[in-house]
């Protein structure tokens, strides 16, 4: 069972496992689709398998009863949990949904699991964490997987709550369970608010570009189905109880980020032909914008523990993950424009109007 499979990395994960893997069985996509959650995601998996092995729940984690119900009634030998709130943004504004999802939905699913796990002779959790539980790092250094949690954001600080109730749950109630922390993902599919599907997209549109601050924060990015790797790797190999730190290795500013993707852009589809760019150029559209509160300076993992232990490498590096990305934005107008159209609208005008 996949919770949050119809999100970014949930989507991507699955078409990995039926596209890349040995994976003969059958996958449940349990999802609340929330503004993030987008069914169309697995249109493709859906026409292959839909109802033969790929299965479309949608439901809440926070409902112990329902999730409870199709752990039993599908027979289900892990659970994979994707499903939270996930934007940091958005927990500045509206923390409760973070607290709710993230933690209690985590709290449930547990107890879910736990129960489900009594009548099963192998059962795994699998719980997706990020590396920002671990704080903001100066000039130097690297998390590790024994580096202290130091939460620094509502997002970041449900995560962590979320880690802590998953290892509590291996240690008293002997849940077999392990944790993946990686470092941000961007690839096909991500929800236009995160810093690089939203730069592609207003860039192609002719809209401002915002960076925040100085542009100098630093992420580690890794493209996603170097993600869905490692998490397909740590199902079939990593013994109960492990954390394992997943990331790009590719520490780059914000700032260095937007500018190669309007360098790609000027490659794939050069501003001279968009109706939208007039007579600018995609980098005229950078603009320096108030910074976001308590924003973390830098994040670098350092994922030697997976590459040793369980043979795990990253396939792409930056530039042709970004080419492979932006290619795919430029080619995918439907989706966007289906995005764009739909609930993610109308959550905004409810929810942020009245802050
Ligand atoms: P996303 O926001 O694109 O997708 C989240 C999915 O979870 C959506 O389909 C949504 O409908 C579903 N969901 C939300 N609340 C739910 C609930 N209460 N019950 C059931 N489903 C619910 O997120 P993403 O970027 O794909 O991230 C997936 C996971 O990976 C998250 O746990 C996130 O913390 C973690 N992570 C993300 C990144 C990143 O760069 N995006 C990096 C490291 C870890
Ligand atoms: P984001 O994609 O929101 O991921 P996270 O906050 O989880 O790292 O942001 C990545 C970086 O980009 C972060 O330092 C904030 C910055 N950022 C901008 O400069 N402009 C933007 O419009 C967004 C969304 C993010």
């Amino acid at each position: 069972m996949v919770t949050g499979g119809a999100g970014f990395i949930g989507s991507n994960f699955i078409r990995y496992v039926f596209e890349n893997t040995d994976f003969k069985g059958r996958i449940v996509n349990y999802d609340k689709l929330t503004y993030a959650g987008n069914i169309k995601n697995l249109d493709d998996i859906s026409d292959r398998y839909l109802n033969s092995r790929y299965f479309f729940i949608k439901g809440d984690i926070c409902d112990y009863k329902k999730v409870f119900s199709t752990l039993e009634e599908y027979d289900i030998d892990a659970i994979i949990n994707f499903a939270a709130e996930s934007h940091v943004d958005r927990s500045i504004l509206l923390p409760e949904d973070f607290i709710k999802t993230n933690i209690n939905g985590t709290f449930f699913l547990l107890e879910a699991g736990v129960k489900h796990s009594k009548s099963k002779k192998h059962f795994r959790f699998h719980h997706i964490s990020t590396d920002e539980v671990y704080g903001s790092l100066g000039k130097t250094g690297y998390f590790y997987e024994t580096t202290p949690y130091s939460p620094r954001s509502p997002y970041s600080a449900s995560k962590a709550s979320s880690d802590h109730l998953v290892r509590a749950y291996h240690h008293t109630y002997g849940l077999d369970a392990t944790i993946s922390n990686c470092s941000n993902n961007y690839g096909p599919y991500q929800f236009p608010e995160k810093l690089i599907p939203l730069t592609i997209i207003n860039a192609i549109e002719g809209k401002d570009i915002s960076v925040y601050g100085d542009g100098k924060n630093v992420r580690d990015w890794l493209y996603v189905t170097d993600h869905c790797s490692a998490i397909w790797l740590m199902i079939k190999k990593a013994r109960a109880g492990e954390t394992y730190n997943i990331g790009g290795e590719c520490e780059m500013e914000n700032i260095k980020i937007v500018k190669a993707i309007c360098s790609e852009l000027e490659s794939l589809y050069p501003s001279k032909n968009n109706p939208f760019l007039k007579d600018k150029k995609y980098e005229d559209l950078i603009r320096f914008v108030k910074d976001r509160p308590g924003h973390d300076r830098r994040y670098a993992i350092n994922c030697d523990k997976i590459k040793k232990e369980l043979g795990w490498k990253q396939s792409y590096d930056f530039s042709n993950g970004i080419k492979e990305t932006v290619k795919w934005y430029l080619n995918n107008k439907d989706w966007i424009e289906s995005i764009k159209s739909g609930d993610y609208k109308k959550w905004i005008k409810k929810n942020y109007n009245n802050r």
